[in-house]
């Protein structure tokens, strides 16, 4: 299995980056390339650490770690370099990108890598456009001076077309949208795609950003989509620890960083946690609303240890286990189901509505496993290496029968397959 995924990596390299997808995805993603950073540093450390030096040629001047790196790249990916027509904004870099970020879980990957094999050198060359990035985060996107942070795009969620959104995107009426032509369902059939008035939104929210030239505070007060993401919260909660760590290795002033991370641990609880549900819940920070959706994304704060003990024991017994949410039933064989099996609009294979997605499945069986439910951590790494053993590197996975959805060959699930396979038994 090993060998079947360093053959994905290597095909899907171009180079100086390596494509999350062959065909649906040709340029580089930001925490996919974190991701497959982490799967080639156990057998190419030095294509690991070109990975990560590619993605940092994309950051802004202003810090903004952009979600897409184009690269030159030629491709029949939309939306191309051209649609998010940056170059009004006085802070872009050379290469051309997109103009949203994504979830920063680069400095915590570095972070791991380094435990295992020390590359100081390297970490003291990347530390400040890190550190560059979270400041944006934190100056720039703390919207209502909580110190969480906030996102303008599904997109930046990672987790594009979540139920999550729904009812909020309801509310944006995505007019005036030129034509577009999508592209993703060219590989991949469309009922393993997001909705058509879904993508209408999304190009809907970048043709407004392009109207504000990217200038952030416009952006803040103009994007109908404006929500306190507890999976984005807790990935920089703990990208910011990790970066502390970095940081007093390396001799520099973590100050700044503690202030973060208290910011953080102040607002976290109080604006996410659902004592009535037993859960942590996104915000809708537009209209001052918590989001009630139960997705996979609600078991994050154990990955950044902001849940307390009795908190994360109500996560475990009320929800994972729970066969009407996370739990497996009769039809639903594999954990963990990107959305809760209750949810009206719950689809088995499309997308983020409700199909595995091997990184949740990493991601919370790391906090799992910090919190000491060792039983859980296992469930969930010995899914998704069955899924991967059966049905190959997928981008995402039927819970029900275990096939195979989305993207072929798809890199990260490759590289969390290196990942644990390499560091556990
Ligand atoms: C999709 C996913 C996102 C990922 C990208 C490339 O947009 O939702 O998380 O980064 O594909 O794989």
């Amino acid at each position: 299995m090993i060998a079947a995924a360093k053959k994905v990596l290597r095909e899907n390299d171009v180079g100086v980056f390596t494509r999350p997808g062959p065909k649906q995805y040709p340029h580089q993603w930001n925490w996919d390339s974190a991701l497959i950073a982490l799967g080639l540093s156990h057998f190419d450390l030095e294509r690991a650490l070109l990975e990560v030096r590619s993605l940092l040629a994309g950051q802004w001047r202003d810090g903004m770690l952009p979600h897409v790196v184009y690269h030159g790249v030629k491709s029949d990916y939309f939306p191309d370099p051209g649609y998010w027509r940056i170059t009004g904004s006085p802070h872009t870099p050379k290469t051309p990108t997109s103009g949203i970020t994504q979830p920063p879980l680069l400095a915590s990957i570095i972070y791991r890598i380094h435990q295992r094999q020390p590359i100081l050198e390297f970490i003291r060359e990347v530390y400040p456009a890190l550190l560059h990035w979270h400041r944006w985060l934190h100056e720039k996107r703390d919207a209502d001076g909580t110190g969480l942070v906030c996102i303008i795009h599904p997109w930046e969620s990672g987790t594009d077309d979540s139920p999550r959104w729904l009812e909020l995107l309801k509310s944006v009426e995505a007019v005036g949208t030129v034509d577009f032509n999508r592209g993703d369902t060219r590989y991949v059939d469309a009922t393993e795609r997001p909705f058509q008035h879904d993508y209408q939104h999304f190009i809907y929210l970048i043709d407004l950003f392009r109207k504000h030239n990217y200038d952030q505070k416009a952006l803040i007060e103009n994007s109908p989509f404006l929500v306190q993401d507890v999976l984005f919260n807790s990935i920089l909660y703990r990208a910011n620890l990790d970066l502390k760590s970095l940081g007093v290795e390396l001799g520099e002033d973590t100050s700044e960083i503690n202030g973060w991370l208290a910011c953080i641990q102040d607002g976290f609880i109080k604006r996410f946690w659902d004592e009535e549900q037993g859960l942590f819940y996104d915000y809708d920070l537009r209209h001052q609303r918590p989001i009630r959706v139960s997705t996979g994304v609600i078991f994050l704060p154990l990955y950044a240890s902001l849940a307390t003990r009795q908190q994360a024991e109500r996560l475990v017994q009320d929800h994972f286990h729970d066969p009407v949410h996370y739990g497996v039933d009769k039809v639903v064989r594999y954990r963990l189901t990107s959305a809760s099996k209750s949810l009206p609009g719950w689809d088995a294979r499309r997308y983020w509505r409700g199909p595995v997605w091997i990184l949740l499945n990493w991601l919370v069986s790391e906090g799992m496993r910090d919190y000491g439910f060792e039983r859980e951590a296992e469930l969930l790494r010995g899914d998704a290496l069955q899924l991967m053993d059966t049905s190959g590197f997928r981008e995402y996975y039927d819970a029900r029968d275990g096939s195979g959805c989305g993207s072929e060959g798809f890199s990260w699930s490759a590289a969390l397959a290196i990942e644990w396979l390499q560091t556990r038994n």
